[in-house]
C-alpha cells in the first residue's frame, strides 16, 4: 500500500508540480458547454477570452494563459480577458453563468478505451452520478475506460465484478481480461487516475468512503463528513456531550464525571431536540426489577435494551449541573405521554432522595412522580416489609406512591397495583413501555 502511493506520487510530481485543468476551446458561445480540458504548464493560469468573430457573433476562448497576460490585454468595447486559479474556473470567466450549482462531479469522459491513461474531454454529471475509472490489461496494455455512473451501478460493480448477466455460451478456454482497477470518485476530475484507490483500506466502518483525487472522505451514517466515522464516535459526560457530534439515537460510552469508569448509555437524540441520557428503560419484562439496593446503585439490564442504568451513575452525571428528568409512557392500547420535570436531581448515596420541579407534559399531577418528590429511594433490603415489598418495585416512595415504574412487568392493560402503573396516566393499568431519562440544561 504504501509502495502504491509513493509511486502514484512520483508519477504525478513529474508531469507537473501544481499544474491547473481548464478547458480547453475556441470560438464557443458559453464556457460552461466546452467539454475538452488541458492541463497547464506550472506557471499558468485558467483564462477566458470573449471576443466578436466574423459573423458578429460573441464567442469565447478559453485555455491557459500565462497570468500576466490577462491583465496585459486591451479590453475593448465587446471583449473581456479573465483568469482564475481552480480547476475549470473558467467555466464561469468573464462574467458567465458558469456550472449550475446542483450538478454531479464533472468527470474525465473517455468511455472507449484509451492506453495512456490521460483523457482529455470531461463529462458534467447529474447529480445523482459519481465518476468512474476503469482499468484493464489487454494484451499486456493498460487501457482506461472513464465517465459518469450511478452510484449504485458503482457499488454493485464494486462488490461483484465478476457477475454476469445474459446467455452462458460454454466456451471454459475463453480467460476474461484482468480488471485492474475500478475506482469511483465524486470530485470534480477525480477519475484522472485509477491507482490510488484510498477507500480500498475501508477507512470508514460507519459510513461511505468517496475516493477523492488527492485522498478520501467519510460520509458518516450520522451526516458528518470527516476522516472516520466509528461508533462510539466518542465518548462524552453524558448524552448532551454526544449530541454535538451525532444525532442518531443509540448506544455511547460515557465517563460520567467523578468516577473513574466507562459505561454504555442509551442515548435518545430525537425527542424534543434530542441529548437525553436514558436510566430507565423497560418494554418487554425480560428483565427482573425486584432487586436489592446495591443492584439499583450499580445498575443492571442492558443499554440496549431493557436498563436500570443505576442511582450512582444517575447521581454523578446530574449532581454539578442542572438537569431535567422527562418520563414517556405508552400504554397497552398504544397511547402515550409524558411530563418533564425541572431541577431534577438526587442527594448522595445512601438516600438517593428525589427533588424535581413540578412538570409540564400530558401525564402531569399530583398522582405521579411529583407525588415522590423529596422521598429517598427505597428497595426491599432497605426498607424491609415496606412499599417495596408491598408494591414488588424500587422507587422513591413515600407512604407509598402514585407511581411505579421499577413495579411487576404484568401483561399491559391489566391492573395491578403493583405492577408498572402511573396513576396521572392509567390508574392502576400496568404500562407497556415505560422510559426516564435526563438532560443537561
Ligand atoms: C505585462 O505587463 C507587465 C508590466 O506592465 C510586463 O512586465 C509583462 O512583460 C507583460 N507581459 C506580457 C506577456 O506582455
Ligand atoms: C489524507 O489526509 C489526511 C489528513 O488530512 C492525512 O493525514 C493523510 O496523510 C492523507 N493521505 C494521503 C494518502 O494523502
Ligand atoms: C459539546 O459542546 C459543548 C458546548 O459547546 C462543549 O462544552 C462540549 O465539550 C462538547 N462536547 C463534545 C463531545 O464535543
Ligand atoms: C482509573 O482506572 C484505571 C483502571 O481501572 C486505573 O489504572 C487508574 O489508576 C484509575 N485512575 C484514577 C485517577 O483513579
Ligand atoms: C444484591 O443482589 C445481588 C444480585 O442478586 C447480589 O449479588 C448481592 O449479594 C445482593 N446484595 C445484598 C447486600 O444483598
Ligand atoms: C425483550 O427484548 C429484548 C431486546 O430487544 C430481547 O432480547 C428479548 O428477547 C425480549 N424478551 C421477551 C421476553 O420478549
Ligand atoms: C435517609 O434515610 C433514612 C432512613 O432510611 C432517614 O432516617 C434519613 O433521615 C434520611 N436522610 C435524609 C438526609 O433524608
Ligand atoms: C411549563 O408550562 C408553563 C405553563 O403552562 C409554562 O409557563 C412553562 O414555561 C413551561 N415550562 C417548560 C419547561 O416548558
Amino acid at each position: 500500500m504504501l509502495f502504491g502511493i509513493c509511486f502514484v506520487l512520483a508519477v504525478s510530481s513529474i508531469n507537473c508540480v501544481h499544474c491547473l485543468t481548464c478547458l480547453y476551446c475556441t470560438g464557443i458561445q458559453s464556457p460552461r458547454h466546452c467539454n475538452y480540458v488541458k492541463d497547464c504548464k506550472p506557471d499558468e493560469v485558467c483564462n477566458v477570452h470573449q471576443t466578436t468573430n466574423a459573423y458578429g457573433d460573441v464567442v469565447f476562448d478559453v485555455g491557459c494563459a500565462h497570468h500576466s497576460v490577462c491583465s496585459n490585454r486591451t479590453h475593448g468595447s465587446k471583449t473581456c480577458d479573465s483568469c482564475c486559479t481552480t480547476d475549470l474556473c473558467n467555466a464561469a470567466g468573464c462574467g458567465m453563468i458558469g456550472y449550475p450549482s446542483a450538478r454531479g462531479p464533472a468527470c474525465y469522459n473517455c468511455p472507449a478505451q484509451i492506453t495512456d491513461g490521460t483523457c482529455h474531454v470531461i463529462d458534467v454529471c447529474g447529480s445523482n452520478e459519481v465518476c468512474m475509472i476503469n482499468e484493464k490489461r489487454e494484451f499486456g496494455d493498460k487501457v482506461y475506460t472513464s465517465g459518469c455512473v450511478g452510484l449504485t451501478h458503482c457499488e454493485l460493480h464494486t462488490i461483484d465484478i465478476s457477475q454476469i448477466i445474459g446467455r452462458s455460451i460454454s466456451d471454459h478456454a475463453r480467460s476474461l481480461t484482468e480488471t485492474v482497477c475500478h475506482k469511483c470518485c465524486h470530485d470534480d476530475l477525480c477519475n484522472a487516475h485509477c491507482e490510488t484507490v484510498f477507500c480500498a483500506s475501508n477507512p470508514c466502518e460507519y459510513g461511505t468512503c468517496i475516493n477523492g483525487k488527492e485522498n478520501y472522505t467519510c460520509i458518516c451514517d450520522n451526516s458528518h463528513t470527516g476522516r472516520t466515522c466509528s461508533v462510539p464516535i466518542q465518548s462524552g459526560r453524558d448524552c448532551k456531550d454526544l449530541r454535538n457530534v451525532t444525532h442518531i439515537s443509540g448506544v455511547y460510552n460515557m465517563q460520567p464525571e467523578g468516577l473513574n469508569e466507562t459505561i454504555e448509555v442509551y442515548c435518545d437524540m430525537t425527542t424534543d431536540g434530542g441529548g437525553w441520557t436514558v436510566f430507565q428503560h423497560r418494554f418487554n419484562g425480560s428483565i427482573e426489577f425486584f432487586r436489592n439496593m446495591s443492584s439499583y446503585e450499580n445498575g443492571f439490564g442492558d443499554a440496549h435494551g431493557e436498563i436500570w442504568l443505576g442511582l450512582k451513575y444517575i447521581y454523578a452525571m446530574t449532581s454539578n449541573a442542572n438537569s431535567e428528568l422527562r418520563i414517556d409512557l405508552i400504554a397497552a392500547d398504544g397511547s402515550t405521554a409524558y411530563e418533564v420535570f425541572p431541577n431534577f436531581r438526587l442527594s448522595a448515596s445512601p438516600n438517593y432522595t428525589l427533588h424535581i420541579d413540578q412538570s409540564n407534559g400530558t401525564a402531569n399531577g399530583n398522582l405521579g412522580l411529583f407525588y415522590s418528590n423529596g422521598a429517598s429511594f427505597l428497595t426491599y433490603d432497605n426498607d424491609p416489609g415496606g412499599c417495596a415489598d408491598q408494591f414488588h418495585g424500587a422507587w422513591w416512595y413515600h407512604m407509598c406512591s402514585w407511581s411505579n415504574l421499577n413495579g411487576k412487568y404484568y401483561a399491559p392493560g391489566s391492573n395491578h397495583d403493583d405492577g408498572t402503573v402511573y396513576h396521572n396516566f392509567k390508574g392502576s393499568e400496568s404500562l407497556k413501555e415505560t422510559k426516564m431519562a435526563f438532560r443537561r440544561i
